[in-house]
């Protein structure tokens, strides 16, 4: 039986699926809207992907040869994980972590196994590598920060992972490390060659619909995956457009600071309530669980607020929106608290 996917709501207030709850300004939008005469809509697209790589490696500060750019990164995870792994092979992943892991490896006839994390971010590098020493597997896939919990791992505990296993693929999913306080490891992976990271334009840079993500790693190994990869991954209007936002990052990053602050307001605002508890988060979102979780998503419902719900257990991610969809969300949870008092 192979794991399923689940769709996402698109109406009501959004904060389900870590989206940034602004649009693009409309100075940059109307740069996208100006830039559509340059493109050739009657060729296929550049399979070389030579202005998006361009653009994205000045971003990152890496060079163009180390990237290689797919339909989100999602595409780039499902890419690595049917290269590497396929059936009697197994990827070492975290629990929770991002659910798309699961779909792919299932999809490629591999298997996974889960090291379950704590949840208040007391993760223990020696443990982990411990226990993926005595797994079978073939990849070690994880996101950093995590999705769902928050937890975010350091550089340097990024590192011991990937020198304890000089032969195997270690991926570093950071589709949210623009949130986080620790930097990317991105700048590691010129050295080992068995680092692999995906990153995103979906979070941060406000892009998901767009559907842009990346791959960094070596030079070597990204010439050596391009090989066999689909030519046409992206198209050429998402790579124009994609190429203009970036050549706004700084300002565009200025969200994700601005995200940093609510989160840490809305997780201080809470902290004290005991109908619901929040883990503390280095991504866009918080993630919380509650004993009276129905009476919280009938309250969220009324207000016509989505948040991700993870149905059969009391845990649930609210993603950090604008400055008023915070303040819905905390008089949601206050009226909660005078519920079960
Ligand atoms: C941890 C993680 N990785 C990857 C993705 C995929 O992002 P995209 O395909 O939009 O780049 C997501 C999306 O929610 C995510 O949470």
């Amino acid at each position: 039986m192979k794991t399923t996917y689940e769709t996402h709501v698109q109406t009501g207030i959004l904060l389900n699926a870590n989206e940034r709850s602004l649009p693009l300004d409309d100075a940059i939008v109307q740069e996208i809207a100006d830039s559509l005469g340059e493109i050739a809509f009657h060729r296929y697209p550049d399979s070389l992907q030579n202005e998006l790589r361009e653009a994205y490696a000045e971003a990152i500060g890496v060079r163009k040869e180390q990237l290689l750019a797919g339909n989100g990164s999602d595409q780039i995870l499902g890419y690595l994980i049917g290269t590497f792994l396929g059936p009697g092979k197994a990827l070492a992943t975290l629990d929770p972590d991002f659910s798309m892991y699961d779909y792919y490896a299932s999809s490629y006839g591999a298997s996974v196994c889960k090291y379950p994390i704590d949840l208040t971010g007391d993760f223990h590098v020696e443990d982990f590598i411990a226990w993926a020493k005595e797994q079978d597997i073939s990849m070690i896939l994880f996101s950093n920060p995590n999705n769902p919990s928050g937890i975010c791992l350091e550089n340097d505990e990024v590192l011991q992972i990937v020198r304890a296993f000089p032969e195997m693929p270690v991926v570093i999913d950071e589709a949210y490390i623009e949130f986080a306080d620790v930097p990317s490891c991105v700048y590691l992976t010129e050295d080992y060659a068995n680092l692999y990271v995906t990153r995103t334009l979906s979070k941060a840079y406000g892009l998901a619909g767009l559907r842009t993500g990346f791959l960094v790693c070596a030079a070597d190994n990204a010439e050596e995956l391009r090989k066999a990869y689909v030519p046409y991954a992206l198209n050429s209007f998402s790579m124009k457009a994609a190429s203009i936002v970036l050549s706004h990052a700084k300002e565009l990053l200025q969200y994700a600071e601005a995200v940093k602050a609510r989160r840490h307001a809305l997780y201080e605002q809470a902290k004290d309530l005991t109908a619901v508890h929040l883990y503390p988060s280095q991504a866009n979102f918080l993630y919380g669980k509650s004993a009276c979780k129905e009476q919280l998503l009938a309250a969220f419902a009324e207000k016509n607020i989505v948040i991700r719900n993870y149905a059969g257990t009391d845990a649930f991610r609210i993603t950090i929106g604008t400055e008023e969809e915070m303040e819905l969300i905390m008089e949601v949870l206050k009226t909660v608290e005078e519920q079960i008092r």
